[in-house]
């Protein structure tokens, strides 16, 4: 269903080329939970927001059910993210100040549905991730763990083709984090095609197969990496541009969304 090809990504420092992403190709079929695993500062977000059509490599090609997808004007772009891909990030990016029903209806809002499809949809979506008794809670009141619910309710609301999730159980404590891996592994079971990054061997190990990514390359297909090798020294140095691309790829999925992402709402 998905295929990239040869995509490479690289950012400028001074006359140096500094490689992202180096020659990274995949294919991902319907249906399948392929999880991303590797150290921090390794390209997973990078790739995922290329995946997510929220960000553009600099060469290669990427299928998304059968169409060539970098082409698309940024206007179709939107359309398209917004119909058929499903985002679930690290920070959850709801819109504090909304309760849970409107901010899971976010997306349905260029819809043709009516208001009352609109919120049948929803409930639906909150039903499957154990919401259903909070739609009226302002998401700032809301523990991590249920931020993460709405966001995946939200994610699942249209329906889309595609679920990307960008360390979902990054921010959470051990049992929102496995509350949250049992939420995909129901969507797993659904048949849902699932793209999910981590740097946690264990939620790593909830998906069909793992697809490992050291400095930028993928370095193989298995569980058993240990990935937290390097993480310490990656930290530091890809914390801050991590935390701003990840603010800006939320604000590119709701865009025309009421209001802007809360900042505040986006810190650990
Ligand atoms: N917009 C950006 N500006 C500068 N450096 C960036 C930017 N986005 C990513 N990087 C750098 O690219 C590398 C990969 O980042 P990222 O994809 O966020 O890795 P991961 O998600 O695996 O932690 C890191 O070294 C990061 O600092
Ligand atoms: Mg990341």
């Amino acid at each position: 269903m998905i295929a990239l090809k040869s995509v490479t990504k690289h950012i400028a420092d001074g006359r140096r080329k500094i490689p992202i992403l180096d020659d990274v190709s995949l294919f991902i079929d319907k249906g399948e939970f392929v999880s991303v695993i590797g150290p921090s500062g390794s390209g997973k977000s990078t790739l995922l927001n290329i995946l997510g059509l929220l960000d553009k490599p600099a060469t290669g090609n990427y299928i998304f059910a059968g169409e060539s997808v970098l082409g698309l004007s940024s206007g179709r772009l939107a359309a398209f993210r917004n119909q058929r891909i499903g985002f679930v990030f690290q920070m959850f990016m709801l819109l504090p100040r909304m309760n849970v029903l409107e901010n899971v209806e976010l997306p349905l809002l260029y819809s043709s549905l009516s208001r009352r499809e609109r919120r049948q949809r929803c409930k639906e979506a909150l039903d499957q991730v154990g919401m259903l008794e909070k739609t009226r809670q302002r998401a700032i009141h809301l523990s991590g763990g249920e931020k993460q619910r709405v966001a995946i309710a939200r994610a699942l609301v249209n329906n889309p083709e595609l679920i990307l999730a960008d360390e979902p159980t990054g921010n959470l404590d051990d049992d929102a984090k496995h509350a949250i891996l049992h939420i995909f592994s129901q969507l797993r079971r659904q048949g849902r095609t699932i793209v999910m990054v981590t740097h946690d061997v264990e939620s790593a190990r909830i998906a069909d197969r793992c697809l490992r990514i050291q400095s930028g390359r993928i370095s193989g297909y298995d569980f058993e990496a240990n990935p937290t090798a390097s993480v310490a020294s990656a930290a530091s140095a890809a914390s801050a541009a991590s935390a701003a691309s990840a603010a800006s790829a939320a604000s590119a999925m709701l865009q025309n969304a009421a209001a802007p992402t809360d900042r505040e709402e986006a810190r650990p």
